[in-house]
């Protein structure tokens, strides 16, 4: 029984130490045939640890009843001492501390509505249906702040990940934005990954530049744009109507309120995170690509942060949640809203992604309306 727990523990151990150091290598600026190979090699040794298991808890077994010093120069148990302090101590109290930083329900109002255009194209497995790509979940939600006046409301309309030339094609996206364009905005926000493949800039002024904003559109861009002449990219996304904010910022009056939008693109972009606390603003709003930044932001004073990359892990399992999270921080900062002393921060899901699979978890695209706390 006591041999079956330690087998048990040390698979999840296993488990957990490849995800963590995944999630952790991918949230790195490395280039993109390094960052597939790293993956690569973290898929096969998760894959051939499954093998090692037993032997790992065999020589667990036999050192604890014969603790002897001279076995812990054997490498094989080591790691599964380590595995088993991983999966027995770390990822439950990990766990525990996971959603320590999710804003809570009460402090915001959310509805979503969802649409299934999955039926508009050729699926070309019976199990395509079970495949979220095709559809969306447009999300509204409303968060009261003191930082607004009275009777004063902001609407922002937050997109991010398009990936075009990924997996989701120009009929999926005209779906997307015609639902989008419906409404008018006092800002768009789009926080980066448009394309993956150059030749697909084309898309970008038909299915964007109709979209309204009173005060104006913003950007930054993703790794995936790195990887794919952001020069260009960011051309087009000024044909679009967009204003790239790379390490830069701009100030927009807003109902007598004084709004300062920045812009990051580190590590991709940027050296270094710059030090723009000083600036003064009665509201702060970063956009960034990824939601590592999320400490750092509210160090400086920022208000709201948007941001995206992580794609809500593409796959979540029930209860569970996501595994593959692109990030520092591991499945903390998977999606949706999360608060740090006076900071509100939105994760995005994306719209697309270069990997042709969806399972719990829809793309999504979030309308944000902040209002004065008396309304
Ligand atoms: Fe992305």
């Amino acid at each position: 029984m006591l041999f079956c727990i330690v087998v048990i523990f040390v698979t999840v151990g296993h488990f957990g130490f490849v995800l963590f150091t995944h999630n952790w290598f991918y949230s790195k600026p490395f280039p993109r045939l390094m960052g597939d190979l790293i993956q690569a090699t973290h898929f096969l040794f998760g894959l051939i640890g499954l093998f090692w298991v037993y032997t790992l808890a065999q020589k667990i077994e036999a050192f604890v009843s014969n603790p002897d010093p001279i076995f812990l120069y054997d490498i094989l148990l080591i790691y599964g001492l380590f595995c088993l302090f991983v999966g027995s101590i770390f990822l439950p109290i990990n766990e525990f501390f996971r959603n320590f930083w999710c804003l809570p329900l009460n402090l915001f109002k959310q509805q979503s509505r969802c649409f299934d255009y999955t039926n508009h194209f050729l699926l070309k497995n019976k199990i395509d249906f079970l495949n979220d790509s095709f559809k969306l979940e447009v999300v509204s939600a409303v968060i009261s702040t003191p930082l607004l006046p009275i009777n004063s409301k902001l609407k922002i309309l937050h997109l991010s990940d398009f990936h075009f030339g990924g997996n989701n094609n120009y009929a999926y996206f005209q779906f997307v934005f015609a639902e989008v364009e419906k409404e008018i905005y006092d800002f768009v926000f789009f926080t980066g990954d448009l394309v993956d493949n150059v030749s697909f800039l084309r898309w970008v002024v038909p299915l964007l530049k109709k979209i309204q904003a009173k005060h104006g559109k913003f950007a930054v861009l993703g790794n995936h744009d790195l990887w794919n002449s952001p020069d260009i990219v960011r051309k087009y996304l000024r044909k679009a109507g967009f204003t790239c904010l790379s390490d830069d910022w701009c100030s927009v009056n807003h109902e007598g309120v004084r709004v300062g939008i920045f812009g990051n693109e580190y590590p991709w972009f940027s050296a270094k995170l710059p030090n723009i606390a000083s600036e003064d603003y009665d509201f702060k709003i970063l956009l960034t690509h990824s939601p590592d930044e999320f400490f750092w932001a509210a160090k400086q004073g920022f208000n709201l942060m948007f941001c995206g990359h992580v794609h809500g892990g593409q796959i979540a399992l029930p209860f569970f949640g996501p595994l593959l999270i692109p990030s520092k921080f591991g499945r903390r900062f998977g999606s949706g809203f999360y608060v740090n002393d006076e900071m509100i921060m939105h994760v995005s899901r994306g719209i697309a992604g270069s990997f042709p699979l969806r399972i719990n978890c829809k793309p999504e695209v979030t309308i944000l309306s902040l209002v004065s706390k008396n309304m």
